[in-house]
Protein backbone atom coordinates (compact mmCIF):
# COMPACT_ATOMS: atom_id res chain seq x y z
CA UNK A 1 0.00 0.00 0.00
CA UNK A 2 1.24 3.34 -1.37
CA UNK A 3 1.12 6.43 1.29
CA UNK A 4 0.94 10.18 -0.50
CA UNK A 5 3.10 13.17 0.32
CA UNK A 6 2.76 16.59 -0.55
CA UNK A 7 5.55 17.59 -3.31
CA UNK A 8 5.46 20.58 -4.49
CA UNK A 9 3.09 23.65 -3.44
CA UNK A 10 2.31 27.26 -5.04
CA UNK A 11 -0.49 30.20 -4.39
CA UNK A 12 -1.10 33.09 -6.40
CA UNK A 13 -3.08 35.94 -5.02
CA UNK A 14 -4.70 39.67 -6.91
CA UNK A 15 -2.30 42.41 -7.05
CA UNK A 16 -5.10 44.81 -5.74
CA UNK A 17 -5.46 45.20 -1.54
CA UNK A 18 -8.24 46.49 -0.59
CA UNK A 19 -8.22 47.54 3.06
CA UNK A 20 -10.69 47.68 5.53
CA UNK A 21 -10.67 51.61 5.47
CA UNK A 22 -11.22 51.15 1.69
CA UNK A 23 -14.14 48.99 2.61
CA UNK A 24 -16.10 51.89 4.91
CA UNK A 25 -15.87 54.63 1.46
CA UNK A 26 -18.38 51.99 0.04
CA UNK A 27 -20.21 50.82 2.70
CA UNK A 28 -21.08 51.74 6.65
CA UNK A 29 -17.99 49.99 8.22
CA UNK A 30 -14.89 50.77 10.29
CA UNK A 31 -11.34 49.19 10.42
CA UNK A 32 -11.86 49.05 14.47
CA UNK A 33 -15.15 46.93 14.11
CA UNK A 34 -13.73 44.38 11.30
CA UNK A 35 -10.32 43.66 12.84
CA UNK A 36 -12.10 43.23 16.64
CA UNK A 37 -14.41 40.98 15.27
CA UNK A 38 -12.64 39.10 12.78
CA UNK A 39 -8.52 40.00 12.50
CA UNK A 40 -9.00 40.94 8.67
CA UNK A 41 -6.85 43.80 7.97
CA UNK A 42 -7.44 43.57 4.05
CA UNK A 43 -7.79 41.33 0.86
CA UNK A 44 -7.36 40.75 -2.32
CA UNK A 45 -9.85 41.62 -4.73
CA UNK A 46 -9.60 41.19 -8.58
CA UNK A 47 -10.20 44.22 -10.46
CA UNK A 48 -12.52 44.81 -13.23
CA UNK A 49 -10.78 43.93 -16.78
CA UNK A 50 -8.44 41.11 -14.97
CA UNK A 51 -8.23 37.70 -16.75
CA UNK A 52 -8.23 36.33 -13.43
CA UNK A 53 -10.91 33.97 -12.28
CA UNK A 54 -11.05 31.21 -10.34
CA UNK A 55 -9.80 29.02 -12.60
CA UNK A 56 -6.79 30.74 -14.00
CA UNK A 57 -5.58 31.94 -10.65
CA UNK A 58 -5.83 28.03 -9.48
CA UNK A 59 -4.04 27.36 -13.00
CA UNK A 60 -1.08 30.44 -11.96
CA UNK A 61 -1.07 28.60 -8.31
CA UNK A 62 -0.63 25.12 -10.01
CA UNK A 63 2.33 26.19 -12.23
CA UNK A 64 4.23 26.93 -9.55
CA UNK A 65 3.07 24.04 -7.56
CA UNK A 66 4.47 21.35 -10.29
CA UNK A 67 7.74 23.77 -10.88
CA UNK A 68 8.37 23.00 -7.59
CA UNK A 69 7.48 19.27 -7.32
CA UNK A 70 10.39 19.03 -9.70
CA UNK A 71 7.67 17.88 -11.96
CA UNK A 72 6.43 18.69 -15.34
CA UNK A 73 2.41 19.10 -16.66
CA UNK A 74 2.75 15.65 -18.40
CA UNK A 75 3.57 14.12 -15.06
CA UNK A 76 0.59 15.14 -13.39
CA UNK A 77 -2.27 12.10 -13.32
CA UNK A 78 -5.12 13.68 -12.24
CA UNK A 79 -6.66 17.09 -11.00
CA UNK A 80 -8.96 17.90 -8.16
CA UNK A 81 -10.16 21.57 -8.01
CA UNK A 82 -12.24 22.82 -5.47
CA UNK A 83 -14.09 26.30 -5.72
CA UNK A 84 -17.61 27.45 -4.35
CA UNK A 85 -16.97 30.39 -6.92
CA UNK A 86 -16.78 28.04 -10.32
CA UNK A 87 -16.47 30.46 -13.59
CA UNK A 88 -19.09 28.54 -15.09
CA UNK A 89 -22.57 26.90 -13.23
CA UNK A 90 -21.03 24.18 -15.62
CA UNK A 91 -18.58 22.09 -16.09
CA UNK A 92 -16.07 22.69 -13.15
CA UNK A 93 -12.74 24.55 -12.93
CA UNK A 94 -10.88 21.34 -12.76
CA UNK A 95 -11.11 20.79 -16.92
CA UNK A 96 -10.30 24.70 -17.19
CA UNK A 97 -7.03 24.40 -15.38
CA UNK A 98 -6.28 21.12 -18.15
CA UNK A 99 -6.83 23.07 -20.71
CA UNK A 100 -5.29 26.77 -19.17
CA UNK A 101 -2.20 24.66 -18.41
CA UNK A 102 -2.45 22.31 -21.87
CA UNK A 103 -1.84 19.34 -20.16
CA UNK A 104 -2.83 15.97 -21.19
CA UNK A 105 -6.28 14.41 -21.13
CA UNK A 106 -6.03 13.67 -17.56
CA UNK A 107 -9.47 13.34 -15.28
CA UNK A 108 -10.56 16.30 -13.59
CA UNK A 109 -12.96 16.44 -10.66
CA UNK A 110 -14.46 19.37 -8.89
CA UNK A 111 -14.83 19.50 -5.27
CA UNK A 112 -17.99 21.81 -3.81
CA UNK A 113 -17.60 21.76 -0.20
CA UNK A 114 -16.49 25.60 0.26
CA UNK A 115 -14.66 26.01 3.15
CA UNK A 116 -13.66 22.37 3.90
CA UNK A 117 -13.05 21.62 -0.24
CA UNK A 118 -9.02 21.61 0.04
CA UNK A 119 -9.56 19.08 3.19
CA UNK A 120 -12.16 16.73 1.00
CA UNK A 121 -9.63 17.20 -2.09
CA UNK A 122 -6.93 16.15 -0.54
CA UNK A 123 -8.81 13.46 1.10
CA UNK A 124 -9.85 12.19 -2.34
CA UNK A 125 -6.58 12.35 -3.71
CA UNK A 126 -4.76 10.59 -0.76
CA UNK A 127 -7.21 7.44 -1.62
CA UNK A 128 -5.91 7.75 -5.05
CA UNK A 129 -2.50 7.72 -4.57
CA UNK A 130 -3.21 4.93 -1.62
CA UNK A 131 -5.29 2.89 -4.03
CA UNK A 132 -2.32 2.97 -6.64
CA UNK A 133 -4.29 4.57 -8.99
CA UNK A 134 -2.26 7.55 -9.36
CA UNK A 135 1.34 9.15 -8.68
CA UNK A 136 0.83 12.61 -9.07
CA UNK A 137 -2.28 14.72 -8.70
CA UNK A 138 -2.95 18.20 -8.66
CA UNK A 139 -4.95 19.85 -5.98
CA UNK A 140 -6.29 23.52 -6.14
CA UNK A 141 -8.51 25.57 -3.86
CA UNK A 142 -9.66 28.71 -5.92
CA UNK A 143 -12.07 31.60 -5.03
CA UNK A 144 -13.08 34.86 -6.96
CA UNK A 145 -15.64 35.69 -4.19
CA UNK A 146 -15.47 39.74 -4.47
CA UNK A 147 -17.97 39.74 -7.76
CA UNK A 148 -20.45 37.46 -5.96
CA UNK A 149 -20.45 40.05 -2.79
CA UNK A 150 -22.93 42.39 -1.47
CA UNK A 151 -20.97 45.44 -1.55
CA UNK A 152 -23.64 47.56 0.47
CA UNK A 153 -24.18 48.24 3.79
CA UNK A 154 -26.98 45.55 3.64
CA UNK A 155 -24.46 43.07 2.99
CA UNK A 156 -21.56 44.16 4.89
CA UNK A 157 -21.38 41.28 7.73
CA UNK A 158 -20.44 38.96 5.22
CA UNK A 159 -18.81 41.48 2.38
CA UNK A 160 -15.65 42.39 4.55
CA UNK A 161 -14.79 38.93 5.05
CA UNK A 162 -14.18 37.50 1.55
CA UNK A 163 -10.97 37.60 -0.46
CA UNK A 164 -10.25 36.36 -3.41
CA UNK A 165 -6.96 33.87 -4.44
CA UNK A 166 -5.76 30.26 -5.27
CA UNK A 167 -3.11 27.46 -3.73
CA UNK A 168 -2.70 24.32 -5.10
CA UNK A 169 -0.04 21.36 -4.11
CA UNK A 170 1.39 18.48 -5.60
CA UNK A 171 0.22 15.49 -4.24
CA UNK A 172 2.88 12.87 -4.96
CA UNK A 173 3.28 8.48 -4.45
CA UNK A 174 5.96 8.38 -1.27
CA UNK A 175 8.20 5.83 -0.39
CA UNK A 176 9.06 6.61 2.99
CA UNK A 177 7.26 5.02 6.09
CA UNK A 178 5.63 7.11 8.35
CA UNK A 179 5.46 10.43 6.26
CA UNK A 180 3.76 12.20 4.42
CA UNK A 181 -0.73 12.20 4.69
CA UNK A 182 -1.35 10.07 7.94
CA UNK A 183 -4.94 10.32 7.75
CA UNK A 184 -8.06 12.60 6.67
CA UNK A 185 -11.18 12.81 8.26
CA UNK A 186 -14.40 14.42 6.94
CA UNK A 187 -17.82 15.32 8.23
CA UNK A 188 -21.04 17.00 7.49
CA UNK A 189 -24.45 18.23 8.69
CA UNK A 190 -26.70 19.16 6.03
CA UNK A 191 -29.70 20.06 8.34
CA UNK A 192 -27.48 23.57 8.72
CA UNK A 193 -27.55 24.51 4.50
CA UNK A 194 -29.03 27.68 4.52
CA UNK A 195 -26.81 28.82 7.32
CA UNK A 196 -24.12 29.66 5.08
CA UNK A 197 -25.55 29.41 1.15
CA UNK A 198 -26.01 31.10 -2.08
CA UNK A 199 -29.41 29.52 -2.30
CA UNK A 200 -30.49 31.44 -5.57
CA UNK A 201 -30.27 30.69 -8.56
CA UNK A 202 -30.76 27.32 -8.61
CA UNK A 203 -33.00 24.79 -10.76
CA UNK A 204 -36.07 25.52 -9.68
CA UNK A 205 -35.59 29.35 -9.54
CA UNK A 206 -33.59 30.45 -12.37
CA UNK A 207 -32.64 33.61 -13.84
CA UNK A 208 -36.09 34.81 -14.71
CA UNK A 209 -37.33 34.45 -11.65
CA UNK A 210 -34.85 36.61 -10.52
CA UNK A 211 -35.50 38.84 -12.85
CA UNK A 212 -39.30 38.97 -12.20
CA UNK A 213 -38.58 38.92 -8.16
CA UNK A 214 -35.70 41.49 -8.25
CA UNK A 215 -36.15 42.02 -3.98
CA UNK A 216 -34.96 38.56 -4.09
CA UNK A 217 -31.31 38.76 -3.56
CA UNK A 218 -30.54 35.17 -2.39
CA UNK A 219 -27.90 35.35 -5.11
CA UNK A 220 -25.77 37.23 -2.64
CA UNK A 221 -23.86 34.69 0.42
CA UNK A 222 -26.25 34.41 4.06
CA UNK A 223 -24.47 33.76 6.65
CA UNK A 224 -25.65 33.68 10.27
CA UNK A 225 -22.81 34.58 11.76
CA UNK A 226 -23.55 34.06 14.99
CA UNK A 227 -24.52 30.31 14.45
CA UNK A 228 -21.46 29.51 12.23
CA UNK A 229 -19.01 30.36 15.08
CA UNK A 230 -20.77 28.35 17.65
CA UNK A 231 -20.38 25.29 15.56
CA UNK A 232 -16.95 25.97 13.93
CA UNK A 233 -15.28 26.09 17.40
CA UNK A 234 -17.13 22.94 17.98
CA UNK A 235 -16.06 20.99 15.11
CA UNK A 236 -12.72 22.37 14.54
CA UNK A 237 -11.93 20.86 18.22
CA UNK A 238 -13.61 17.25 17.24
CA UNK A 239 -11.65 17.25 13.64
CA UNK A 240 -7.86 18.20 15.44
CA UNK A 241 -8.69 15.70 18.10
CA UNK A 242 -10.00 13.03 15.47
CA UNK A 243 -7.14 13.24 13.61
CA UNK A 244 -4.65 13.49 16.60
CA UNK A 245 -6.30 10.55 18.41
CA UNK A 246 -6.55 8.46 15.15
CA UNK A 247 -2.38 8.70 15.40
CA UNK A 248 -1.68 8.43 19.06
CA UNK A 249 -0.59 11.69 19.14
CA UNK A 250 -1.33 14.99 21.78
CA UNK A 251 -1.84 18.47 20.98
CA UNK A 252 1.81 18.66 22.18
CA UNK A 253 3.46 16.97 19.03
CA UNK A 254 1.88 19.49 16.67
CA UNK A 255 4.52 21.72 14.81
CA UNK A 256 2.10 23.96 12.99
CA UNK A 257 -1.56 23.96 13.11
CA UNK A 258 -2.72 25.42 9.62
CA UNK A 259 -6.71 25.89 9.98
CA UNK A 260 -8.86 26.90 7.19
CA UNK A 261 -8.26 31.05 7.74
CA UNK A 262 -12.44 31.57 8.32
CA UNK A 263 -12.04 34.36 11.17
CA UNK A 264 -8.94 35.25 13.72
CA UNK A 265 -11.45 34.66 16.45
CA UNK A 266 -12.07 30.93 15.41
CA UNK A 267 -8.90 30.01 15.28
CA UNK A 268 -7.81 32.20 18.57
CA UNK A 269 -10.59 30.18 20.29
CA UNK A 270 -9.12 26.30 19.11
CA UNK A 271 -5.05 27.45 19.92
CA UNK A 272 -6.42 28.46 23.72
CA UNK A 273 -8.47 24.97 23.56
CA UNK A 274 -5.63 22.67 22.52
CA UNK A 275 -3.43 25.06 24.46
CA UNK A 276 -0.96 25.78 21.27
CA UNK A 277 1.71 28.28 21.77
CA UNK A 278 1.37 31.23 19.00
CA UNK A 279 4.61 29.69 17.13
CA UNK A 280 2.61 26.13 16.47
CA UNK A 281 -0.41 28.09 14.93
CA UNK A 282 -0.14 29.52 11.58
CA UNK A 283 -2.65 32.39 10.77
CA UNK A 284 -2.87 34.93 7.63
CA UNK A 285 -6.46 35.86 7.47
CA UNK A 286 -5.21 39.46 8.44
CA UNK A 287 -4.05 39.97 4.81
CA UNK A 288 -6.12 37.79 2.41
CA UNK A 289 -9.54 37.72 4.07
CA UNK A 290 -11.50 34.50 4.19
CA UNK A 291 -10.28 33.11 0.73
CA UNK A 292 -13.16 29.75 1.82
CA UNK A 293 -11.43 26.65 -0.39
CA UNK A 294 -7.90 28.44 -1.47
CA UNK A 295 -7.22 29.32 2.57
CA UNK A 296 -5.48 26.44 3.53
CA UNK A 297 -2.96 25.85 0.48
CA UNK A 298 -2.34 29.41 0.23
CA UNK A 299 -1.16 29.37 3.83
CA UNK A 300 0.18 26.30 4.10
CA UNK A 301 2.40 27.51 0.94
CA UNK A 302 3.16 30.82 2.67
CA UNK A 303 4.42 28.88 5.59
CA UNK A 304 6.42 26.58 3.89
CA UNK A 305 8.10 29.87 2.48
CA UNK A 306 8.33 31.38 5.70
CA UNK A 307 10.45 28.40 7.08
CA UNK A 308 7.44 27.52 9.40
CA UNK A 309 7.43 23.81 8.10
CA UNK A 310 10.94 21.85 8.61
CA UNK A 311 11.47 18.53 7.66
CA UNK A 312 9.61 16.13 10.24
CA UNK A 313 7.41 18.48 11.25
CA UNK A 314 4.06 17.48 12.70
CA UNK A 315 1.18 19.38 10.72
CA UNK A 316 -2.48 19.09 11.48
CA UNK A 317 -4.67 21.61 9.42
CA UNK A 318 -8.73 22.09 9.96
CA UNK A 319 -11.32 22.90 7.94
CA UNK A 320 -15.28 23.73 8.78
CA UNK A 321 -17.68 25.82 7.12
CA UNK A 322 -20.94 25.86 4.68
CA UNK A 323 -23.10 22.62 4.61
CA UNK A 324 -21.96 22.05 7.46
CA UNK A 325 -19.03 20.16 6.33
CA UNK A 326 -15.96 19.83 8.28
CA UNK A 327 -12.55 18.00 8.60
CA UNK A 328 -8.85 17.67 9.38
CA UNK A 329 -5.62 16.23 7.82
CA UNK A 330 -2.78 15.18 9.69
CA UNK A 331 0.88 15.12 7.95
CA UNK A 332 4.31 14.40 8.96
CA UNK A 333 6.36 16.34 6.57
N1 LIG B 1 -19.20 46.84 9.95
C1 LIG B 1 -19.76 47.47 10.98
N2 LIG B 1 -20.84 47.00 11.65
C2 LIG B 1 -21.32 45.81 11.27
C3 LIG B 1 -20.77 45.08 10.20
C4 LIG B 1 -19.65 45.65 9.54
N3 LIG B 1 -19.04 45.02 8.51
N4 LIG B 1 -21.46 43.93 10.06
C5 LIG B 1 -22.43 43.94 10.98
N5 LIG B 1 -22.35 45.07 11.72
C6 LIG B 1 -23.18 45.45 12.85
C7 LIG B 1 -24.53 44.78 12.83
O1 LIG B 1 -25.44 45.48 12.01
C8 LIG B 1 -24.92 44.84 14.28
O2 LIG B 1 -25.38 46.14 14.58
P1 LIG B 1 -26.57 46.35 15.64
O3 LIG B 1 -26.03 45.84 16.95
O4 LIG B 1 -26.79 47.83 15.60
O5 LIG B 1 -27.72 45.54 15.13
C9 LIG B 1 -23.59 44.65 15.01
O6 LIG B 1 -22.57 45.00 14.05
C10 LIG B 1 -23.37 43.25 15.47
O7 LIG B 1 -23.68 42.36 14.40
P2 LIG B 1 -23.56 40.82 14.53
O8 LIG B 1 -23.91 40.17 13.23
O9 LIG B 1 -24.27 40.37 15.77
O10 LIG B 1 -21.99 40.72 14.75
P3 LIG B 1 -21.17 39.57 15.38
O11 LIG B 1 -20.55 40.06 16.61
O12 LIG B 1 -21.90 38.27 15.40
O13 LIG B 1 -20.01 39.45 14.29
C11 LIG B 1 -19.32 38.00 12.56
C12 LIG B 1 -20.30 39.05 12.97
C13 LIG B 1 -17.91 38.59 12.54
C14 LIG B 1 -19.63 37.50 11.16
C15 LIG B 1 -19.40 36.86 13.61
O14 LIG B 1 -20.71 36.41 13.76
C16 LIG B 1 -18.52 35.73 13.29
O15 LIG B 1 -17.33 35.80 13.46
N6 LIG B 1 -19.10 34.62 12.81
C17 LIG B 1 -18.36 33.50 12.41
C18 LIG B 1 -18.59 33.31 11.03
C19 LIG B 1 -17.36 33.45 10.20
O16 LIG B 1 -16.31 33.83 10.59
N7 LIG B 1 -17.57 33.09 8.98
C20 LIG B 1 -16.54 33.12 8.05
C21 LIG B 1 -17.05 32.52 6.84
S1 LIG B 1 -17.58 30.91 7.10
C22 LIG B 1 -16.28 29.99 7.33
O17 LIG B 1 -15.29 30.19 6.69
C23 LIG B 1 -16.37 28.99 8.36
Amino acid sequence: MYSSKITGMGFYVPDTIVTNDDLSKIMDTNDMWIQERTGIKERRWIQKGSEDTSAVMGAKAARIAIERAGLEKEDIDFIVFATLSPDYYFPGGGVMVQDLLDMPTVGALDVRNQCSGFVYSMSVADQFIKTGMYKNILVIGAEYHSNGLDKTTRGRTVAVLFGDGAGAVVLSRNKQKDKGVLSTHLHSQGKFAKELSVTKPNIRNWIPYLMENKDDLSYYPYMDGQKVFKHAIVRFSEAIQEGLQANNLTADDIDLFIPHQANLRITQFVQRRFKLSDDQVYSNIQKYGNTTAASIPIALCEAWEKGRIKDGDLIVIAAFGSGFTWGSIVIRW
